[in-house]
């Protein structure tokens, strides 16, 4: 396999049969062992992308990324952009797909709740990439290692890195994901292809909501489904948070319900107090404003109840 040491100047700036690593807000990456309850997951990971097909967006990257494996060319990546743009979702459906079944085996996965120092870098990446491996029915020779969470690397740890990198290349290929990519030292960077994953835009969002909404049996109105996509910024996870627990807080998912959940004023109230600050006097503006924050105190209440 050709060693890959490009650096893309593209502007294209993570399961089954394996249980969730408690860590954050649904960025669980899965890991070896017994299988989640599917069904009472969260929908972050309920709907995480189980093939490159499946991610939303991103279309150009995935594709070049697909091919790449399909060709058994996979240069060492390095994914940066955002939280919830698929990052770590796309690793994950090459790992599928290079490995099948038997992927768990291959992938050596480490991130920020795991000790990166120096001395990690060099014992447990050079046991993993230093090991044959004997799994059944896999066709991909490579193993991957999965640097989640990259750039809260030691730049110790990064230099370290860099030596074993080349060193296993021919057996095993990396892929660092960051948010931050100016975190990732410029050496290692370079022995990367980089993509950048951008916030999803909203048409992205809507139609994956959909499909969830349907998967679900959800009732949510349009008003409903623009403010989920308004609120989300791009954020595909934050987009099936706000939907998974306004669901839960109430039957319809209006726009209202949806604002409320997230405890961000409605745009009404806004509106409305824009024009009461413009026309009428401080004295009774500030009367109107109050009354008007009680009265959604008192409907959140009510939901959370
Ligand atoms: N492009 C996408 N297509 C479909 N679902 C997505 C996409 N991006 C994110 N999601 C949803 O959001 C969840 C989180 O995505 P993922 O873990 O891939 O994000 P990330 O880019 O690695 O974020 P972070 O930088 O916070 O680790 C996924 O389980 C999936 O449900
Ligand atoms: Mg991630």
């Amino acid at each position: 396999m050709a060693e890959a040491e490009t650096v893309s100047l593209m502007d294209f700036d993570e399961d089954e049969n394996q249980n969730l690593k408690p860590k954050d807000n649904g960025k669980n990456v899965i890991v070896s062992g017994t299988p989640p309850d599917i069904k009472a997951s969260p929908w972050v990971e309920k709907y995480r992308p189980q093939s490159l097909a499946d991610v939303a967006a991103h279309r150009d990257i995935v594709d070049t990324i697909d091919r790449l494996t399909s060709e058994n060319r996979l240069p060492h990546l390095l994914l940066y952009g955002p939280p919830g743009t698929g990052k770590t979702s796309t690793i994950l459906a090459v790992a599928r797909k290079l490995y099948g079944a038997q992927y768990h085996n291959m992938i050596l996965e480490l991130n920020a709740s795991d000790d990166r120092g120096i001395d990690v870098v060099r014992q447990q990446i050079q046991d993993f990439a230093s090991t044959q491996s004997f799994s059944f029915g896999v066709k991909a020779s490579v193993k991957l290692v999965l640097l989640d969470e990259a750039d809260a690397m030691t730049k110790d740890a990064q230099f370290a890195l860099r030596r074993v990198i080349e060193k296993y290349t021919k057996n095993t290929r990396f892929a660092l994901i960051c948010n931050q990519v100016n975190k990732i030292i410029p050496a290692l960077q370079s022995r990367c292809t980089r993509f950048r994953f951008a916030p999803l835009e909203p048409v992205h969002v809507t139609e994956r909501l959909k499909h969830v909404i349907e998967a679900e049996g959800l009732d949510v109105t349009e008003g409903g489904l623009a403010a989920l996509v308004r609120l989300c910024n791009g954020d595909m996870r934050k987009a099936l948070n706000i939907l998974q627990s306004t669901h839960m807080a109430s039957q319809q998912i209006t726009e209202e319900a949806v604002y409320l959940c997230t405890g961000n004023p409605l745009p009404k109230d806004i509106e409305q107090i824009s024009y009461w600050l413009l026309n009428e006097s401080f004295a009774d503006s500030f009367k109107r404003i109050q009354n008007l924050s009680f009265i959604i105190r008192l409907v959140l209440f009510v939901l959370l109840l």
